[in-house]
């Protein structure tokens, strides 16, 4: 098969590199990719959201499998484009219709599906402007810390966790005034859980669904989880506290429920739900769903699938994946992320990177690169991951750790306390 991967981060360059193993691959392309994808396959001059020229890119190569790595076009309906256009609905692809990636372009879609099927997830009301005060009596029945999500995309910053209820009450307003555009002229008002967070993935046609090893994700950009946001630090897999029971109520009260849901909804589903978790004195609640793969969660996760990833990806939009196998790997992966100085505020790209040569016992990642005749220059936040095994989390650590510090670019800089929760 010829297979494109549309997305241009490490999840990408991790999709690309387990897929690029399969003896089912005949060429790999990505849509646009980045420094390191070019490695593993080749990169086309296409952006994730140009449908039209994502057409011509898959006719002219004889695509016969796309996998969709970010959310924006699965919301935009890239899917759905491939389905309606009789020269693209041959073509496999991986990554649901607009249908179903609501569940991660509209939280309140999210969180009235999860009430309707009974998925247990934090108390929520969505306001607009046009019930702001039953919205403000709500926030005063709720306990600080008190959280508020625009309903729609907002790459990652849309949700704010504000503890006093006069700014709570001042940002609600805010953010349906357009703070974050149109993302939050609906906002989803919900009940802060308070616990530890673990993401996990399964791969699904709709019907079946394998379960991929769980991972955790490092969010904050400063040790001891301080400091702003970032769209992932780090990841772990597999994660302690997820332990056989635990994972049973997961796929019991949440897993078997979206699926099922899904399927009695109506909404076809041809690729991943990944499942923000909390962990709450031991029992599971949906934080958020995301219809892809995490990021950097997938750059410790591909380490951990022993089987062959393209087969599953072929069930998976094929609605065959009934009769497929998952193989996971017992050994712990990590991944730790390389930033640009101040990241996630403003920082500077174009830094050279140096060294990945060096790298020993550890699989790089690039996250945010691109290439310059014969150099490799920083183009992201988030730069290089830097993923390795290990018989447990510290030796896992220990090996990335000691590559990470081989790999140089101006401004560098990583946390070095990952999973001191754990
Ligand atoms: P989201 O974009 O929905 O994943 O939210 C971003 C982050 O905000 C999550 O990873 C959590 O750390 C935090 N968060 C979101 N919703 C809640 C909640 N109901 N209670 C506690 N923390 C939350
Ligand atoms: N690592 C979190 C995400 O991909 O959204």
């Amino acid at each position: 098969m010829n297979i494109l991967i549309i997305g241009s981060g490490g999840r990408e360059h991790a999709l690309g590199w387990k897929i690029s193993q399969s003896e089912k691959v005949e060429q790999l392309f990505f849509a646009p990719g980045n420094a390191g994808t070019s490695t593993v396959g080749t990169n086309l001059n296409v952006g994730v959201s140009d449908f039209a020229k994502i057409k011509q890119a898959v006719l002219g190569n004889q695509i016969d499998l796309m996998l969709v790595g970010p959310e924006v076009p699965l919301v935009e309906g890239l899917h759905d484009y491939f389905a309606a256009d009789s020269e693209l609905s041959h073509v496999k692809v991986v990554g649901p219709k607009k249908a179903g990636a609501e569940l991660e372009g509209s939280k309140d879609f999210a969180k009235a599906f999860m009430a309707r099927h009974h998925i247990p997830t934090a108390k929520y009301l969505t306001v607009t402007q046009d019930n702001l005060d039953e919205g403000l009596a709500f926030l005063k029945t709720m306990e600080s810390p008190f959280v508020l999500k625009a309903d729609g995309l907002a790459a990652g910053k849309g949700v704010l966790i504000i503890d006093s209820i006069i700014e709570a009450a001042s940002s609600l307003r805010e953010m349906l005034g357009g703070q974050f555009g149109a993302a939050s002229r609906k906002v989803v008002i919900e009940e802060f859980l308070s616990g530890v967070e673990a993401s996990v993935f399964v791969i699904t046609d709709g019907k079946d669904y394998k379960i991929l090893p769980e991972a955790k994700d490092y969010k904050r950009i400063g040790e001891g989880d301080t400091g702003l946001n970032t769209g992932g630090m780090g990841a772990i897999s597999p994660v302690p506290f997820a332990d056989a029971a635990f994972m049973e109520k997961v796929e019991k009260r949440i897993i078997q429920p979206t699926v099922n849901g899904l399927q009695k909804e109506g909404i076809e589903y041809n690729g991943f739900i990944f499942f923000g978790l909390i962990n709450v004195n031991n029992e599971p609640y949906v934080i958020e769903y995301n219809v892809r793969m995490g990021d950097p969660e997938t750059e410790a996760v591909m380490l951990r699938i022993k089987s062959d990833f393209v087969d599953l990806l072929e069930g998976a939009a094929t609605g065959t994946l009934g009769g497929k196998t998952i193989e996971i790997d017992n050994r712990t992966a990590v991944t730790v992320m390389l930033v640009s100085g101040g990241y996630p505020g403003s920082y500077q790209k174009g830094k050279v990177i140096t060294g990945t040569e060096k790298v020993e016992d550890s699989i790089v990642f690039h996250a945010g690169t691109k290439t310059d005749g014969r150099k490799v220059l920083s183009d992201g936040g988030r730069v290089i991951a830097v993923s390795s095994y290990g018989s447990n989390m510290n030796e896992a650590l220990a090996t990335s750790y000691k590559n990470a510090a081989k790999i140089e670019f101006e401004g560098k800089y990583y946390r070095k306390d990952l999973g001191f929760d754990l």
